[in-house]
């Protein structure tokens, strides 16, 4: 059953007697890689358009939530932490964290009953060029899940994965398509039942077995910081001359590739995503300041797998998230040949040669 749940539904309305001292979770979550994709936001955190994307597999985070039982009791106060990442303690990265805490204390307010040490690590270089928030925030939002369940009885496993999906998009919206594996939609779509603009549920239909392990290499062309982030270039999107169209174009592409990931079409696929990666791209190149992710790496490498593709025809394409990075993705029935043109040929324009093999993911899974 996939009832559509709405604000009201996260609100947590136990009153916490029975509250834990202290205690850790730890989750592993994934990173995800846009088919269709989000850009363009509204308040709070709603989507202008809805997007699916391949949940990953190598590319991921894991948390480590610790929380003890503050001795500070107070109607407003903000949440007292520590965040160590990597084993280093990060002050800068406490003030997104705590806007995320900020965000989500209405859902979660025995949070505020907490001091908690926050423990993370990525299974990629946090200098990557690769987004960090979506595993990122999902992790987080997934260890506080999991003391909310301490905390209720008689949660369901339905309910922990929309509300988890849920805080996750308060904190990033691509976060929200971390937590379940291995197609997710986030954003109201008509033909997807269940889909809704607060949470990311699993592509609801049967995956052909075309799209299943389905591989993503990503080619990292520039690892430095970005030079405009997600949040602003979702900004931009108000008032954008081309934004109303943009996001007709993300439902039409939606309802399209809905039909492609049941039917098994290869090339339609290719159409879509790649058409979907260049136009990100194209409302970069539109806004007003406009600017460019791509590097010149980032065009020879699609060039190169579009001549591959004319000689062999490969179901090879691309993808691109906001930077520089080329996601390559193939079916696996191409691995072998595949592989062999991303060695001879495209690893030359990545930074430093290096490049991640990943492939699709089930979703996030909790550690003891
Ligand atoms: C281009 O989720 O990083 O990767 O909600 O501001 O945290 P915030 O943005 P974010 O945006 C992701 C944009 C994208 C496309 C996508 O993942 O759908």
């Amino acid at each position: 059953m996939n009832k559509m749940l709405t604000e009201q539904d996260f609100i947590f309305k136990n009153n916490s007697e029975d509250m834990p001292e202290k205690g850790s979770f730890t989750w592993k979550t994934p990173s995800n890689i846009a088919l269709v994709k989000y850009w363009g936001k509204r308040d709070p955190q709603l989507p202008e358009n809805p997007s699916i994307s391949f949940t990953l597999d190598a590319c991921f985070t894991m948390t480590t939530l610790e929380f003890n039982k503050s001795s500070l009791v107070q109607d407003d106060k903000e949440i007292n932490f520590d965040v160590f990442f990597e084993d280093e303690k990060k002050d800068d990265f406490k003030p997104k964290i705590q806007r995320f805490f900020q965000r989500i204390k209405q859902y979660v307010p025995f949070i505020t009953d907490y001091d908690f040490v926050i423990r993370s690590r990525n299974s990629f270089p946090h200098s990557s060029g690769i987004a960090s928030s979506a595993s990122g925030m999902s992790a987080l939002a997934l260890c506080i899940m999991s003391l909310e369940k301490e905390l209720s009885e008689n949660m369901t496993e339905t309910f922990f994965h929309k509300k988890s999906s849920f805080l996750a998009r308060l904190g990033s919206g691509s976060a929200s398509r971390s937590i379940d594996g291995e197609l997710v939609v986030w954003g109201n779509h008509n033909d997807i039942q269940g889909s809704n603009d607060l949470y990311g549920i699993k592509f609801p239909s049967i995956i052909h077995d075309n799209f299943k392990n389905y591989h993503d290499t990503i080619l990292l062309v520039d690892k430095g910081e970005k030079q405009v982030s997600s949040t602003v270039g979702h900004d931009l999107m108000h008032g954008h001359p081309f934004a109303e169209k943009r996001f007709e174009q993300a439902h039409q592409n939606l309802s399209e590739l809905n039909e492609i990931l049941q039917n098994g079409d290869l090339k339609k696929f290719i159409n879509i995503v790649e058409s979907e990666a260049l136009t990100l791209h194209a409302m970069m190149l539109t806004s007003n300041p406009y600017f460019i992710l791509m590097k010149p790496n980032t065009l020879s490498i699609i060039n190169k797998i579009w001549e591959f593709r004319a000689q062999t025809n490969s179901n090879i394409c691309f993808t691109l998230d906001a930077g520089a990075n080329v996601h390559v993705l193939y079916p696996e029935s191409e691995k072998k040949l595949v592989n062999n043109f991303i060695v001879s040929e495209l690893i030359k324009y990545c930074q430093n040669n290096h490049y991640i093999c990943d492939r699709v993911g089930l979703g996030a899974k909790q550690f003891e």
